[in-house]
């Protein structure tokens, strides 16, 4: 199929001529801000020779960098950004690590616990994700402390001074413990929910947190690094939620991600995680929000040439393509942003999709519409229909047959109590053929009547191999390096 208006991100000759406009933008604002400062800007004061671009420099521990770098016009992470500005990862040695021999082995495990969450802790993790996969460094040597220090994928750097911070989700100030507690909850997908999330005081918490404060080691506090947070589409970059293309997206997809991450999203054994279905993070992720993985892909994807998508608008449809998918439902996600409602990108909440008008997740919406899967079944690219434009406008008010409940796949453990079905549409129909033994009602706040078994159920029913994908993926960085590198 074609749909005549596809982009190939990765055309080689536009990624040169691309780079080459890039150094020249770059060169002109370095000059231009040079001029402005009269000679004697943040740059030349460090380097001598007046070239911005070369800042941050290395992680000597003194050494800082205005924090009006990304306002003076310096881009946050883009096309040209790897080889203009010198990331310097620290080495884990005996010069790096704390003197202390406790500090030090809390350090060490902090950094694998990073690199292997779901081997490592594997009673905390609920799918088959390690905090690597998102924060980097995977590939990188682990041995010498790499994680969460790679500039292309949330580098973890410098972000301790930060804490504690207010977080408008929870609507409280949290420290950093708590903040990687949430991690657990919701990256990870925790087993049983919050009951999976490793306890305050536990050993693999301050581990992590002595990671953290090993990787800010420098960091002025209070400071914020320019590559700290993800620069999400804004203005006129931002896609209104409704007018997102995931069917354009499903085509992108297939051109630029699948071969890593499989036709079906669920990525390959040891190598390439998944991003969607029962081994994925949950429906209260950061993640799973439109615009902070439109921009994770932006930054950081396809893995190995990130910073080749050009378009804001690819990137939102992709990842509105991958989060119109079933995950896993976090029971307490319906709390989140209480007072303050959820933001539009929020397009697993239920709120969020009730304010914009819809009746489900409108991403889900648009794919069952035009036909293409929202499960785990492999995407063809004879399901993308031809007419993909279509996909461009809200399309509230036509209705989709079968089941929509993305947001279906529950907890481990015994979830019985307290699992709130997000549903809101009367006649939706629950899909038995894949749901095994759930009873779930879809009229208004039905609870769903599940247990242990149902999680299980689904895995295999969507994957016909539940069992045996437990242990995929545990060892995904460590393996990756042999493997694929
Ligand atoms: C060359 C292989 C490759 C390609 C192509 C690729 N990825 Fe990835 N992706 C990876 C790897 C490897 C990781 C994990 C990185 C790590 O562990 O260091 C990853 C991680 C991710 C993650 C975060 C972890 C997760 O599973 O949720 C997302 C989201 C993601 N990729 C989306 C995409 C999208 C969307 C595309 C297409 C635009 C894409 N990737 C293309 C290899 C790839
Ligand atoms: C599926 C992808 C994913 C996984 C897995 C993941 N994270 Fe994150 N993490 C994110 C995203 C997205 C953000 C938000 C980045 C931003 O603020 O722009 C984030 C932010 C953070 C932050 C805050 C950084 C800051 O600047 O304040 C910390 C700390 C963190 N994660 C720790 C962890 C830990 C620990 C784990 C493993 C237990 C983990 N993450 C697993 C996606 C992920």
């Amino acid at each position: 199929m074609s749909n005549g208006d596809s982009t190939l991100l990765l055309k080689p000759t536009l990624l040169v001529i691309g780079a080459i406009i890039g150094a020249l933008v770059i060169a002109l604002a370095a000059n231009g801000l040079l001029a402005f400062l009269g000679g004697g800007g943040i740059g030349s004061a460090e380097s001598g020779g007046g070239d911005i671009t070369k800042l941050p420099g290395n992680w000597s521990g003194e050494k800082w960098y205005s924090e009006d770098l990304r306002d003076q016009g310096m881009r946050y992470k883009n096309e040209t950004a790897g080889d203009e500005i010198q990331f310097v990862p620290k080495q884990m040695n005996n010069s790096t690590l704390p003197e202390d021999e406790n500090r030090r082995e809390l350090v060490k495990r902090g950094r694998e616990l990073f690199a292997n969450t779901s081997a490592e802790a594997p009673e905390h993790v609920g799918n088959d994700l390690s905090c690597a996969n998102c924060h980097g460094g995977g590939d990188l040597p682990t041995v010498n402390g790499m994680v969460g220090q790679d500039i292309d994928l949330i580098p973890l750097v410098g972000t301790a001074a930060g804490y504690p911070e207010w977080t408008g989700r929870t609507e409280r100030m949290r420290d950093m413990r708590q903040r990687i507690q949430g991690c657990f909850l919701r990256s990870m997908n925790a087993p049983n929910s919050t009951e999976g999330v490793p306890a305050y005081d536990s050993r693999e918490i301050q581990a992590m947190e002595s990671y953290l404060v090993w990787l800010n080691k420098g960091t002025p506090s209070g400071r914020v690094p320019y590559w700290r947070h993800i620069e999400k589409p804004e203005g006129k970059n931002e896609t209104n939620v409704s007018k997102v293309n995931p069917v354009r997206g499903a085509d992108l997809y297939l051109q630029n991600c699948a071969s890593c991450h499989g036709a079906d999203g669920q990525g390959t054994e040891g190598q390439y995680p998944p991003l969607w279905g029962p081994e994925s993070y949950n429906d209260g992720a950061g993640m799973g929000r439109l615009y902070t993985s439109a921009g994770f892909i932006r930054e950081a994807m396809p893995y190995g040439s990130a910073h080749t998508f050009t378009d804001w608008q690819d990137v939102q449809d992709v990842a509105g393509f991958v989060n119109a998918h079933k995950r896993p439902h976090l029971p307490r996600q319906p709390k989140d942003w209480k007072a303050s409602g959820s933001p539009d990108e929020g397009i697993y909440y239920n709120r969020t999709q009730q304010r914009l008008g819809y009746d489900m997740n409108p991403m889900t919406k648009k794919l069952m519409l035009a036909g293409v899967p929202i499960g785990s079944e492999s995407l063809n690219q004879s399901d993308i229909p031809n007419n993909v434009k279509r996909y461009d406008k809200p399309l509230r008010n036509e209705s989709a047959n079968g089941s929509w409940q993305t947001t279906w796949i529950l907890p481990t453990g015994n979830a019985t109590a307290n699992m709130t079905a997000n549903a809101t549409n009367g006649s939706a129909t629950s899909n038995a053929s894949t749901t095994g033994t759930a009873n779930t009602t879809t009229d208004g706040n039905a609870s769903s009547n599940a247990t242990a078994a149902i999680r299980d159920t689904m895995a295999s029913a969507m994957n016909g191999d539940g069992a045996e994908r437990e242990s995929r993926g545990r060892v995904a960085s460590e393996t990756r390096r042999a493997t694929a590198t």
